[in-house]
């Protein structure tokens, strides 16, 4: 049995792992750690509440004191750390929350794995630490980390204390880097959702600057395969990245929503661009196909498809958020629109 602390696996990427892995594998026993935050939601998690080897505590990867408790009474020797402040946009409005979660949060638990020699430590990593592209290039593990957000940078800073802790003490750390995530159960701030549920409610579509903003998109599932991929078979001290070679601009995506749905082009709203917004982000993922054999296998179009889909079909999942008790968070207005 392998005794797992994942955190933030209440999120929209850890919620899809741990309902991935554990529908099949029976060889891991999942502590899963979230501070139940505004983006955590433990109904994500209904596939997997009752199984044996799953185990939920709610509580903040900051808070040593209880990470030295979770390895020592769960005997913890692997840890995914998915737990993350992860919207650009909050970021841009304040940092501080960013920093704490993401730099000093990952510290934390670095130092619990130094001291319980974990055999293990999975950084759940983002391409954005590579910062923006031109037209052309892709990112590769190689690219210099040019972060330009707070949010990239806090991530960034974490990648750097994660390697160094492989470097100085021996940890065996990972390092994934995956390119834009979709899927079921995404907080409906990012794009995707954010636009899927708008068009539902016949409500305008906020499109960023000239929409032409390029995005390399993967289903999260085949993110999750990756990142089972790393944590089995990856070298400790290398950084891997994850993408599906899938690049769209924004105004595309918008499209394909609008038509999926039969709604007319008029819902688009082009407002006033992201402060700093990065042009492009574009992956390549030859590192991982060649030294691990993982490659994607969902198609853009039928995965996106399938995901406007589940939002139809779970309209009391984020009705819930854009109505109830997260309604204040459900989606930050950030600048004058
Ligand atoms: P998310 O915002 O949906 O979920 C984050 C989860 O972390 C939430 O459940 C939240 O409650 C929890 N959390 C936040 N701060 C915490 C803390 N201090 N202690 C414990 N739990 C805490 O994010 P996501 O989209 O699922 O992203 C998960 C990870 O993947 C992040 O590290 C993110 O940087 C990375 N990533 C995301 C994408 C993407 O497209 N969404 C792409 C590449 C990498
Ligand atoms: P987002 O989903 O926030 O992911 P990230 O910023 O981490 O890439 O945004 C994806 C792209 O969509 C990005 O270029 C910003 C743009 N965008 C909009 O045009 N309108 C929106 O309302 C949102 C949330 C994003």
């Amino acid at each position: 049995m392998k005794n797992i602390l994942v955190t933030g696996g209440a999120g929209f990427i850890g919620s899809n792992f741990i309902n991935y892995i554990l529908d099949k594998r029976d060889d891991y026993f999942i502590v899963n750690l979230d501070k139940l935050t505004y983006a955590g939601n433990l109904e994500n998690l209904i596939p997997s509440e009752g199984k044996k080897n799953y185990q939920f505590i709610r509580g903040d990867i900051c808070n040593a004191e209880l990470i030295d408790y979770l390895f020592n009474k769960y005997k913890i020797k692997f840890v995914i750390n998915f737990a993350a402040e992860s919207h650009v946009d909050r970021s841009i409005l304040g940092s501080e929350v960013f920093f704490r979660s993401n730099v000093i949060g990952t510290n934390v638990l670095l130092e619990a794995a130094r001291r319980y020699e974990s055999e293990k430590f999975l950084q759940v990593s983002t391409d954005e630490v590579y910062g923006s592209l031109g037209t052309d290039g892709l990112f590769t593990e190689t690219t210099l980390l040019h972060p330009n957000s707070p949010y990239s940078s806090s991530k960034a800073g974490a990648d750097l204390m994660a390697l160094s802790f492989h470097h100085t003490y021996g940890v065996p750390v990972l390092i994934t880097r995956c390119s834009n995530n979709y899927g079921p159960y995404q907080f409906p701030e990012k794009l995707i959702p954010l636009m899927i549920i708008n068009t539902l409610n016949d409500k305008k579509l906020p499109v960023y600057g000239d929409g032409q903003n390029v995005r390399d998109w993967i289903y999260v599932i085949d993110h999750n395969k990756a990142l089972e991929a790393v944590f089995e078979k990856g070298k400790p001290g290398e950084v891997y990245n994850i993408g599906a070679s899938n690049e769209m601009p924004n105004i595309k995506i918008v499209k394909l929503i609008l038509k999926e749905l039969g709604k007319s082009e008029g819902l688009i709203k082009y407002v006033k661009d992201r402060l700093g917004h990065d042009r492009r982000y574009a992956i390549d993922s030859s590192k991982i196909a060649k030294e691990l054999g993982w490659k994607p296998v969902f198609e853009f179009e039928e995965a996106l498809s399938h995901t406007i889909k589940w939002y139809v079909e779970n309209k009391n999942w984020w009705n819930r958020i854009i109505s109830g008790e997260y309604q204040k968070y459900y989606r930050v207005q950030y600048g004058s629109r």
